[in-house]
């Protein structure tokens, strides 16, 4: 199916970078919300990031007000008779998606695609809502969308092969990558990313090192930027909502850390308040500081050995990886690509995926380690059933021509 016409639902963060992709590429977008100041606000969105093109002279102004003009403010359907695909990107809570659903049903024609930007929520769940199960589907863009590449392509348990390609085409004729994932809570991305993050947080709070220390050493080893800045940009109330619904379904080995807690209740929600486990502007990150003394003081949380090694945060995060191909989360190579082009992960200078740092490591290195790991710190590092197979096959990675990659001498 060839898509002619889109509209996004939502003109929040996500919903107004996504309609200017869509523009960008030449389609037409209409751009809806209940809320005309969230459209008005989205609408100024994009009128910033085609004026930063036109700034840095990728384009001229002529450009930028033929490809403005592809947008269309709506606080209606009106404009919904002919649209293709719909992509929702309402709040995260499944009681407006399926009151959203429900409308768009009603303002579309048969055949178009459905489309959620949702960061967790089942889409098999959203086919319900939809009506049309068939052309249900997950579309995960990352933050900010203008400039990610990622986008992750989620099939519900309904969704037809038909409206997968469709959407795979549709997502790369924006120039984004499109990596298909299975339904899982967390999809693929934030699912390998929550461990690592939360992993930072109990190290902070245990008192292995500064937020600053661990940041420091994360991007020594590769990271783009260290985990605290990371979530501190995301808000931090985000991070613990993900967290707490993945932790609810995956069980202990994605408990979240109290200090997420205690920063959420004081209101320190990253850099959009202004302060989070840093401080921004006037705010320092003292009252952080503070908190970790009072939870390691009332006993609330372990008190370790100071001393920080990027492992402890890696480790987890190959863990997560080599559980999604035992469970065909993903396959090798799309789960490399995604967490390279999601995350900017490099290793040794070279833009590698976990499952390729793994084969760079040694499988037999990384289980080893996940065993000392699972000594000091307990059963959430217990290695994966794959990793422990590899290690008995002799699959140890790179050195040894095969690991999860097969390598030529
Ligand atoms: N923010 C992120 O980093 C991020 C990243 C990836 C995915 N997502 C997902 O994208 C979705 C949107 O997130 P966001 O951060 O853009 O939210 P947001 O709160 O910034 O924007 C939501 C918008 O939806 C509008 N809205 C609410 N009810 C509506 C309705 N019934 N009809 C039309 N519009 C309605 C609001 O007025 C608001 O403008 C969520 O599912 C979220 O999980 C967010």
């Amino acid at each position: 199916m060839y898509i002619f016409k889109a509209a996004v639902i939502g003109a929040g963060a996500m919903g107004a970078e996504i309609a200017q992709v869509i523009s960008f590429s030449g389609l037409p977008v209409v751009l809806k919300d209940v809320d005309q100041a969230m459209l008005d606000k989205g609408m100024a969105r994009i009128r910033k990031i085609y004026q930063g093109r036109v700034d840095k002279g990728k384009m001229s102004a002529g450009e930028m007000d033929g490809k403005l003009s592809l947008v269309t403010p709506a606080l209606t359907y009106g404009d919904f008779g002919d649209v293709d695909i719909v992509i929702e990107a309402v709040p995260e809570t499944m009681k407006i998606k399926q009151a959203v659903l429900t409308e768009i049903a009603k303002a579309v024609p048969e055949a178009t695609l459905f489309a959620s930007n949702t960061s967790a929520l089942s889409i098999s769940e959203m086919g319900r809502y939809s009506g049309r199960p068939g052309k249900m589907i997950g579309m995960h863009f990352f933050n900010p969308a203008h400039v990610m590449k990622l986008v992750e392509i989620i099939p519900g348990l309904d969704t037809t092969q038909e409206t997968v390609d469709d959407v795979v085409q549709f997502t790369e004729s924006l120039r984004k990558i499109a990596v298909v994932v299975q339904e899982c809570p967390g999809f693929l991305v934030n699912r390998l990313l929550v461990p690592y993050l939360n992993e930072a947080v109990l190290s902070l709070q245990e008192g292995a090192a500064s937020a600053n220390e661990i940041d420091q050493k994360m991007q020594e080893w590769g990271m783009p930027m260290g985990p605290f800045f990371l979530m501190d940009m995301l808000g931090l109330d985000v991070c613990a909502h993900v967290g707490l619904y993945l932790e609810q379904e995956y069980g202990s080995r994605m408990h979240g850390a109290e200090l997420f807690v205690e920063l959420v209740k004081a209101g320190r929600l990253g850099e959009k308040s202004g302060a989070g486990f840093y401080g921004y502007g006037n705010e320092t990150d003292e009252p952080t500081k503070k908190m970790i003394a009072d939870l390691q003081a009332g006993g609330k949380v372990r008190k370790g050995l100071p001393g920080f090694d990027p492992d402890r945060l890696i480790m987890p995060l190959i863990n997560e990886a080599s559980l999604c191909i035992e469970e065909r989360i993903a396959s090798l190579n799309d789960i490399d690509m995604a967490m390279v082009a999601g995350t900017g992960m490099t290793y040794g200078g070279e833009r590698i995926g976990p499952l390729a740092v793994a084969d760079f490591i040694g499988l037999d290195v990384v289980v080893a380690k996940l065993e000392e790991l699972q000594k000091k710190h307990g059963e959430r590092f217990r290695p994966s059933r794959t990793l422990r197979t590899k290690v008995r096959a002799g699959h140890l990675g790179r050195a040894a021509g095969k690991g999860f990659h097969e390598y030529s001498a």
